[in-house]
């Protein structure tokens, strides 16, 4: 009798042991370490709770495009199962749609998005990624130092070397340790926008209707006028070496009066350890010469691997955390632009971050990089030129005739 009731309760015990374990489902998703896993976790964990029986892991790597794409590509080439659910760099859909490396989902209805998202989740009818928030790129400028000298935020390049120049002679020796400007020169993918910027601003297009359109006379001016700023002075000399978070980081150690950078950096310069908290404005970067002033979209999208082996849940997932709410949640806690035009308007959105009033129609206006499969090749040409051209190694008519010739064998 008693022998049989310890039997019993030790069997409890095991199937109450068991129970959870047979019945969860573990999802994997990998996050950009650079854009707030932590605040992504809050999200997951309050999915969890709501989906009695899965668990969600966070898996990071790499803080830069560059890095990320490198590791997944090899992880989506092995064909691993790891993986389930992926966040991707918004030039990357393209090229894993193509690879089948991720799973559409049909039917999907984009609309409520903001479009430039809709659009650069659709490869040829089929919704491939789900946005997970937006990006562009702004210009950061030291609002105390443009105060005081009365000079209005920059609305051309030129204006900008000029008030650059202008504050360095105020300054004086106090401007010893401060850049006019600073922006990514190294060869990482920050790199490809750095070129398009002025050669959008002339209103011209690298790729149309999937056919490359490179004008040369455009390319040459984009890359004398980065070129420009390091032998005026108004950039460092070593500029070949920036990529986007040393741009960040030397910005917000108050040592940069205007940054070319992405919208991660704001909260950043805000933070408990900026030295420029209060003291920072954001405007759309500047034209060159008469032409518009151009941004370039970023963003990010969550793609569901085609190797899961959940793929009912992964897409559950994904569905989830591109939602409106969680949006919401990650532009109030993480700083991240939402993908829903209406959440800019947010009460809660614009207390938190008052100036995502003025970046949405950054947003709206921004342009897109090339949508292409190849698109590793493409970011390849463009950066290193544009790397070569600031180290002096090519000039810009060098530079712009070798990318044109290296693009033409990739797009045609
Ligand atoms: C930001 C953008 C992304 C871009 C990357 C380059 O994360 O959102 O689209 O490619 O920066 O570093």
């Amino acid at each position: 009798m008693r022998m049989s009731h310890l039997i019993r309760a030790a069997l409890g015990a095991c199937i109450l042991a068991a129970t959870p374990a047979l019945a969860e489902t573990q999802l994997k998703i990998f996050v950009s370490s650079q854009h707030q896993p932590d605040v992504w976790r809050k999200m997951l964990d309050a999915y969890e709770a709501e989906n009695q029986g899965v668990k969600v892991v966070i898996e990071t790597g790499g803080n830069t495009s560059e890095a990320q794409a490198q590791y997944l590509n090899t992880v989506m080439s092995a064909k691993d199962t790891n993986l389930d659910v992926l966040m991707l760099d918004v030039i990357r859909p393209a090229q894993y749609a193509a690879a089948g490396w991720t799973t559409h989902f049909p039917g999907k209805d984009l609309s409520g998005y903001l479009p430039a998202y809709a659009e650069a989740n659709t490869i040829d009818g089929e919704v491939v990624a789900l946005p997970a928030f937006a990006d562009a790129m702004f210009l950061y400028y030291r609002k105390d130092l443009l105060d005081k000298y009365g000079i209005a935020p920059p609305k051309t390049w030129e204006e900008l070397t000029a008030a650059a120049k202008k504050v360095s002679e105020g300054e004086g020796t106090a401007a010893a340790d401060l850049q006019g400007l600073s922006f990514q020169g190294k060869a990482i993918e920050g790199a490809v926008c750095t070129f398009l910027l002025p050669y959008w601003s002339q209103g011209k297009q690298l790729v149309s209707n999937g056919k490359l359109t490179f004008d040369k006379d455009a390319a040459v001016r984009s890359l004398s006028l980065w070129k420009s700023f390091v032998d005026e002075g108004v950039a460092k000399k070593n500029i070949s070496e920036v990529a986007t978070d040393d741009t960040r980081k030397e910005f917000q150690a108050g040592k940069v009066l205007f940054a070319v950078n992405w919208s991660y950096a704001w909260k950043h310069f805000q933070g408990p350890e900026s030295a420029v908290a209060g003291k920072v404005g954001v405007a759309r970067l500047p034209a060159l010469g008469s032409g518009e002033q151009s941004s370039c979209l970023g963003g990010w999208e969550f793609g569901v691997s085609a190797y899961s082996q959940h793929q009912d849940e992964a897409k559950k997932l994904a569905e989830y955390l591109s939602g409106p709410k969680v949006s919401q949640y990650m532009a109030v806690n993480g700083a991240l632009l939402p993908t829903y035009a209406g959440l800019y308007q947010d009460p809660e959105v614009v207390k938190s971050a008052p100036w995502f009033t003025e970046a949405l129609p950054v947003v709206e206006t921004a342009r897109a990089r090339p949508v292409t499969p190849r698109y590793n090749e493409v970011s390849e040409i463009i950066r290193t030129t544009v790397n070569s051209v600031l180290a002096g190694v090519k000039t810009p008519e060098e530079g712009a005739a070798e990318m044109e010739g290296r693009l033409r064998r990739v797009l045609r």
